[in-house]
């Protein structure tokens, strides 16, 4: 069933010609002795290849099965799952995996299940694990190049979609970036008006180990944050969505990369909110932690010290955001991570996913059989991993999928 040509193994079987054995490959096939029908509506099959080590086959086996019961325990009805016998080709094992799941939760089903292995093949066989994920819908009408597919320019799946899992939902769990703040006037990093975007040199202002070598940069961090978008800025539409979703009773925790305070400007509960890369509102020396109000700070720069030093004992000071080379609150980060893992949807909002260990919570998410929902303009590498993607702008999308009245 495999071939060697030059680098690449290739499947002789026609329904996966073309496929690359080195990596897994999730695909849809014919039944092959699966029932087609359990009685409650078409079935298909969903199958996975890995090539592994040998050692390393029966862990990541057992392993995979447990996943896919995590993952497919809510998908009711669901068909089961087959291993079949390890073919032995070269060094390596081949495994094939197959699960039989409603037709129609196919779709919605393959990108997760994709993403779910993926993650789990790196934690079994570790960061250098030959074997890597990539999906390949073997279906006709499918004729998009993979570049095109994983980018999905145009989205995929309906606000009126997503409006029902989320109205379906005991808990969710939404993380926020600076795109829900764009339309509050405060501009993004990396959008197309982002301060990144427009200016790549400014990233250095967000480098703790420069930021401690510079004096001249601290004194124009001093005077970024005396201008700083954030303290005229206003919440918007999308932020007063999640206000709304928490009144419904449905929000487990709002997870936030930005450092503005605008969900809490909105009215959503201070305890709720985590905010992963802290606060401009707050300032902290950088040798003592001794922490006071920004604005207390910003009236020293305002009366002419340039780069104010720690009241307490003459530090360097900075905002209480996290900077490139600092770690996040271990607490916090906990709390994100608890509550990534106990929703039943995991909705994201206006984040490129760029920045890590932020973007990781919707892996642990995934992985504990959440719905990943993303909004956002651009695409992110988490998008095949999602069950909907939408595009539009977050002040109108947010409002629709969580059921907020108009504002
Ligand atoms: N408001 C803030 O607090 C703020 C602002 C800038 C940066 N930051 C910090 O910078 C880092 C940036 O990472 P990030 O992923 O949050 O932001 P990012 O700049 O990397 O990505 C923002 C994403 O939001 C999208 N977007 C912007 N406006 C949108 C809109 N109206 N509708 C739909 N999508 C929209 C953009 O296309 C982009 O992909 C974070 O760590 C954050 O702490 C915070
Ligand atoms: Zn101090």
């Amino acid at each position: 069933m495999l071939h060697r040509e030059g680098e690449a193994l290739l499947f002789e079987d026609p329904e996966l010609a073309g496929l690359h054995a080195a990596t897994i490959h999730i695909v849809r096939v014919a039944l092959d002795g699966l029932p087609r029908d359990l009685g409650t509506g078409p079935m298909e099959g969903i199958d996975m290849y890995a090539l592994v080590d040998p050692d390393s086959q029966w862990a990541l086996a057992q392993a995979s099965l447990d996943l896919l019961g995590t993952h497919l325990s809510d998908t009711a009805p669901f068909g089961g799952m087959r291993l079949s016998p390890p073919v032995a080709f070269d060094s390596r094992v081949l495994l094939r995996l197959q699960v039989l799941v409603p037709a129609d939760a196919v779709g919605e089903l393959r990108p997760r299940l994709a993403f779910a292995l993926e993650t789990m093949v790196r934690e079994v066989l570790g960061p250098d694990a030959l074997a890597v994920f990539s999906t390949e819908p073997t279906d006709d009408e499918d004729e998009a190049s993979p570049e095109d597919r994983d980018a999905e320019p145009s989205g995929r799946g309906h606000p009126e979609e997503v409006a029902a899992w989320i109205a379906s939902a005991d808990q969710v769990t939404v993380l926020t970036g600076a795109g829900i703040s764009t339309e509050s006037g405060i501009p993004d990093f990396r959008g197309p008006n982002g301060v990144w975007t427009k200016d790549p040199s400014a990233v250095r202002l967000a480098d703790i180990d420069s930021y401690l070598a510079s004096s001249e940069l601290r004194q124009q961090a001093w005077q970024e944050r005396l201008h700083h978008p954030a303290w005229e800025a206003r919440p918007n539409a999308g932020h007063r969505a999640l206000v709304h979703l928490e009144r419904a009773g449905k929000l487990r925790a709002l997870i936030t990369q930005n450092i503005d305070g605008l969900h809490q400007a909105a009215g959503s509960s201070p305890e709720r909110v985590l905010e992963l890369h802290g606060t401009i509102h707050r300032c902290r020396c950088l040798e003592c932690g001794y922490e006071t109000p920004m604005q207390e700070q910003l009236d020293r720069v305002r009366a002419g010290e340039l780069d104010p030093p720690c009241a307490r004992c003459g530090g360097i000071q900075r905002s209480a955001t996290v900077a490139f080379g600092q770690s996040l609150d271990p607490t916090v980060l906990r709390a994100a991570r608890a509550a990534a893992e106990a929703c039943d949807v995991f909705l994201v909002v206006g984040t490129s996913l760029r920045v890590s260990p932020a973007s990781h919570l919707c892996a642990d998410a995934l992985r504990a059989g959440a719905r990943l929902v993303i909004v956002n303009a651009e695409p992110t590498e988490y998008d095949r991993a999602a069950a909907a993607v939408l595009r539009g702008p977050i002040g109108d999308v947010l409002p629709a999928i969580v059921g907020a009245p108009p504002s």
